[in-house]
């Protein structure tokens, strides 16, 4: 027996070792943790369970006969976060430079198969070559059946991909369609053609991390949610992330224990909103102090700043918050947040997550450029998502709710559950002056004229009363009460039922 035993341990030894200790300093040196380390700072401690340790590459070209490393530049299994299931598959990039083997995708295949029937989350960290050059074609056939796999996981697991190093060509669309990508700072990069192909293309000169670092990809293209400045934040947000969801969708998100009082008087918001309609507040100010504790976890802090999305806790409960930022392009929708917007409310409404919305948005913004780019389809996007939605939903609308964009931000029409108005909320068409200066076009040379019209406008329209006449608000509420207000509302719409009619799937503007 004790034979056997050693032979194990020496087995497991000579996989845990991957590529060997001089290409673990390499990976430590560029300021990398190992697929090991990085599982590790994942899951809870002790709780990862390893498969496939033993799997080995079965190519016999260009001298690969000899080169058997066992696990196969990917480490899989599952483990714990905070106690719940989460499976993950973290890429060795020690070994073969973590390159995507047939046998590598069927051992990511495989976790990815039993998180789906499990009902479990799949975290990826990828970082890797790309298609394991020797092998050619049955590299690209892992990929193909690694990418169909994320495709049928899509709303019914969460789908979560840090990058952790390079990730290029073809590879980078399995993270592509995952639910969230998490980059780390200087250390990972994701494109499809690198900066030499680019290079004798189109003739640009740039350099890998201006191409397809964290800081282009989390301000500029926005293919991911967020950036850290290494391994360990970024696997400490993953673990944060996952406590914000439900493993799957056959499950609620869960109810974490929370100490902050859910009837909590916040008198500093009567006063958030400034006297002059054109001056703009800090929209966070509101999230933090509805959310449980002022916790709140922002998915794409640094692109489309104009709208706000993120998660919070309210009593415990995940609720997802959309929110215009009155800061940034005076919280006007276009097309870059109305994109954001909609696959973050998507996002909620898979996985049963209630969603926030707090409204104040002067329209659609203007320009040439906005209308060449199809702000069209791209608005109608958020305006598919909110209506599509059937989770809980609930709206307050702080300042400005004008024209097409009140519709579409969570309003009453769309089936929004509960809508809320803070009495500073003005709803109309649009604002004042502009309504003005179409009804009384001929008047524009009297300027006393117009200011008049102006005042008629604005103390006829410029509040949230009109809407509420007509049901389209349910209630104005003091402002230094929307925690318990909001709180009140989702309690009562935990037992909600509402269901889309059958389709097979719908076709949402993309
Ligand atoms: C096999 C690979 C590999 C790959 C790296 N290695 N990429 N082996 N297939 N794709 C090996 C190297 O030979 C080396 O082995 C070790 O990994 C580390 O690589 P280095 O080059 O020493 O590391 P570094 O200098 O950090 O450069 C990393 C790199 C570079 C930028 C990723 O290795 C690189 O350019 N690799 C090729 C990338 C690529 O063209 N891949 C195919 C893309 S197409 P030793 O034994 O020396 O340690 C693609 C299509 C996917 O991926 C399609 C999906 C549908």
């Amino acid at each position: 027996m004790d034979g056997v035993l050693q032979e194990l341990e020496r087995r497991r030894g000579a996989a845990r070792l991957g590529g060997g200790e001089r290409r673990i300093a390499a990976q430590h040196a560029k300021g990398k943790l190992t697929a090991r380390e990085r599982i590790e700072l994942l899951l809870d401690e002790g709780s990862f369970e390893e498969y496939d340790m033993f799997v080995s590459h079965r190519c016999t070209d260009f001298g690969m006969e000899a080169e058997h490393i066992p696990g196969d530049g990917v480490v899989t299994g599952w483990g714990t976060v905070n106690g719940r299931l989460v499976y993950v598959f973290a890429q060795d990039f020690s070994v073969f430079g973590g390159s995507v083997s047939e046998t590598q995708a069927a051992k990511i295949c495989k976790i990815m198969d039993m998180a789906v029937r499990n009902g479990a989350p799949v975290v990826g960290l990828n970082d890797s070559g790309g298609a394991r050059i020797q092998e050619g074609v049955s590299s690209l056939a892992g990929y193909g059946e690694v990418f169909q796999r994320n495709i049928l996981a899509s709303g019914v697991v969460p789908q979560i991909s840090v990058i952790m190093g390079p990730c290029a060509g073809g590879a980078v669309y399995s993270p592509a369609m995952t639910d969230f990508i998490f980059m780390v700072r200087d250390s990972s990069y994701m494109f499809v053609t690198g900066p030499d192909v680019v290079k004798t293309v189109t003739n640009e000169v740039v350099t890998a991390e201006e191409l397809g670092g964290a800081s282009t990809h989390t301000r500029k293209s926005s293919v991911a949610d967020a950036a850290f400045e290494n391994d360990v934040e970024a696997l400490a947000e993953v673990r944060r992330l996952i406590d914000f969801l439900p493993l799957s969708n056959r499950e609620k998100p869960p109810v974490r224990p929370f100490f902050d009082d859910p009837e909590r008087i916040e008198e500093s918001l009567d006063t958030l909103v400034p006297a002059n309609p054109n001056t703009p507040y800090d929209m966070k100010e509101l999230i933090l102090k509805v959310a449980d504790e002022g916790d709140f976890l922002e998915i794409q802090a640094d692109f489309a700043k104009n709208i706000i999305t993120g998660f919070i806790r309210i009593e415990g409960r995940t609720v997802g918050v959309v929110a215009n930022q009155p800061m940034v392009l005076a919280g006007c929708l276009d097309i870059d947040s109305s994109r954001k917007a909609a696959r973050f409310v998507r996002f909620c409404d898979c996985f049963e997550i209630p969603i926030l919305t707090f409204v104040d948005v002067p329209g659609f913004l203007p320009g040439v450029g906005q209308e060449y780019a199809g702000v069209i389809k791209h608005g109608a996007k958020l305006l598919y998502a909110y209506g599509e939605a059937t989770v809980p939903k609930v709206t307050v609308i702080t300042r400005k709710a004008y024209g097409g964009a009140y519709v579409v931000m969570a309003s009453k029409h769309l089936r929004s559950d509960v809508n809320y108005a803070w009495p500073t909320a003005e709803v109309a068409v649009m604002g004042a002056k502009g309504a003005v200066e179409i009804l009384y076009r001929s008047e524009l040379g009297d300027a006393e004229k117009i200011a008049g019209r102006v005042k008629d406008y604005e103390s006829r329209f410029a509040n949230p009363f009109v809407a509420a006449e007509k049901g389209f608000i349910d209630e104005v509420i003091r402002p230094q009460s929307t925690r318990r207000r909001v709180a009140r509302a989702f309690a009562a719409l935990r037992t909600k039922q509402l269901s889309n009619p059958w389709k097979k799937h719908d076709n949402i503007p993309l």
